[in-house]
């Protein structure tokens, strides 16, 4: 039990995704203290929270980085009994559906068994310490793979690829530690959610960021995979706070988080596209190396329980979200032609493998 006056504690797994830094940007501003996992990486990994960190040498810091693997259960259990969390956000995974298809058992290890060992160190710290920790777990929309849209809590689960398997090996694993040890576990059942810190391989930032660099000519051509897929596409930023709100609820719960509005990836490409002005047909070209072996046709979420019981709801409109995106990769496509013109030599950040 936290003392009168003192700042709730947060511990974030996954604190260098997209998420994990919206997250950990959202309860900061709460007045949290956050502690994130971080993996050691040979190049820096923290560049989306950057903006966000603090010294640790300073006085009321606030915001702590420890090194942490969910492969690992030792290191975790140091974690846990370190930090002592009064809430924790598992949000790390191998999170690429294509990837998963190449990396199956590194997902599942990831996804699945190292959600399973979160949960084991967190049910030994429970029982030996005695404090109360609220945890949400990151569950998917791809959970419903092939089931008919619209999806709700109710509908079932058909996962299509290891990735989404896995995920719903987490889910099951939430819902039997929360009825076997009374754990206060809320699985958030999330739909696509995109920012400009979205991943440079998921489909929405890699066309922004080609669209983008295809405008100012430093590219001119855009390869893609599946373009009828349709998508539930939503802001980060508006997510975020939902995954806090499961666990200011009396009770843990599952929670669809959607906008109930789909498009295809179609529709994204051409809405882009528009924007700058361009003809896609003209760019963009398909390489079936993007097609999955088996594909998710159609989500749609129908998030009524949460907007019923938590009270939330989305801000950022469809276009709104696609648009702030292209501003983004537009402001980053003129800084490196800026670059270039001066005669540096500059490298796009990364390869478009994905
Ligand atoms: P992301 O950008 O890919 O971030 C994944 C995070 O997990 C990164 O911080 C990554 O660290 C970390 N990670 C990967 N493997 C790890 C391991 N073995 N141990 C510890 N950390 C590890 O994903 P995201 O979009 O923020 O998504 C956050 C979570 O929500 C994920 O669980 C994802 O599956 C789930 N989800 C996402 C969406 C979506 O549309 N974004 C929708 C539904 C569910 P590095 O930075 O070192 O790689
Ligand atoms: N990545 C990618 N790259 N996807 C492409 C491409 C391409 O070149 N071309 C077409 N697509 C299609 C995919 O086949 C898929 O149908 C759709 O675009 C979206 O792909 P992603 O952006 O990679 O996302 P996702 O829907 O597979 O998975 C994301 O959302 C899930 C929630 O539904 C990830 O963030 C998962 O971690 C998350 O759980």
């Amino acid at each position: 039990m936290r003392m009168a006056g003192k700042p709730k504690r947060a511990l974030v797994t996954g604190i260098t995704g997209q998420d994990g830094s919206y997250l950990a940007e959202f309860l900061l501003n709460k007045g949290y203290e956050v502690h994130g996992v971080i993996r050691r990486a040979s190049t820096f990994n923290t560049e989306r929270i950057q903006h966000i960190y603090r010294d640790p040498h300073d006085d009321n810091c606030g915001f702590f980085l420890h090194y942490g693997d969910l492969n690992d259960a030792t290191g975790l259990r140091r974690i846990l009994h370190r930090v002592k969390p009064d809430e924790v956000y598992n949000l790390a995974a191998q999170s690429h559906v294509k990837v998963s298809f190449e990396q199956a058992e590194y997902t599942a290890d990831t996804v699945a068994t190292g959600t399973l060992r979160l949960f084991e160190s967190l049910r030994d710290y429970i029982d030996v310490s005695g404090c109360q920790v609220k945890i949400y777990q990151a569950g998917s929309s791809e959970m419903f793979g092939a089931s008919p849209p619209p999806q709700n809590e109710d509908t079932p689960f058909y996962p299509r690829s290891p990735y989404a398997v896995s995920k719903v090996a987490a889910y099951w694993y939430g819902v039997n530690y929360r009825e076997a040890y009374g754990m206060f576990i809320a699985n958030g059942i999330l739909f696509n959610h995109e920012s400009p810190r979205r991943g440079e391989t998921f489909v929405t930032r890699k066309i922004t960021r080609a669209a983008s660099r295809i405008k100012l000519g430093l590219q001119n051509e855009l390869f893609l995979g599946n373009l009828a897929a349709f998508r539930d596409w939503g802001f980060a930023g508006d997510y975020v706070e939902a995954m806090w709100l499961m666990l200011q609820h009396e009770k843990p719960g599952d929670y669809v988080i959607a906008t109930g509005e789909a498009h295809s990836v179609q529709e994204f490409v051409e809405l882009v596209f528009n924007l700058l002005e361009l003809n896609w047909r003209d760019y963009v070209k398909i390489d079936p190396r993007y097609f999955r072996p088996s594909e998710v046709d159609y989500l749609l979420g129908d998030s009524t329980r949460a907007r019923n019981l938590l009270q939330w709801k989305p801000r950022v409109s469809f276009e709104q979200l696609v648009r702030m995106m292209l501003n983004h990769d537009l402001e980053m496509a003129r800084q490196e032609k800026t670059l270039r013109e001066a005669g540096h030599k500059v490298e796009p950040r990364g390869v478009p493998f994905g």
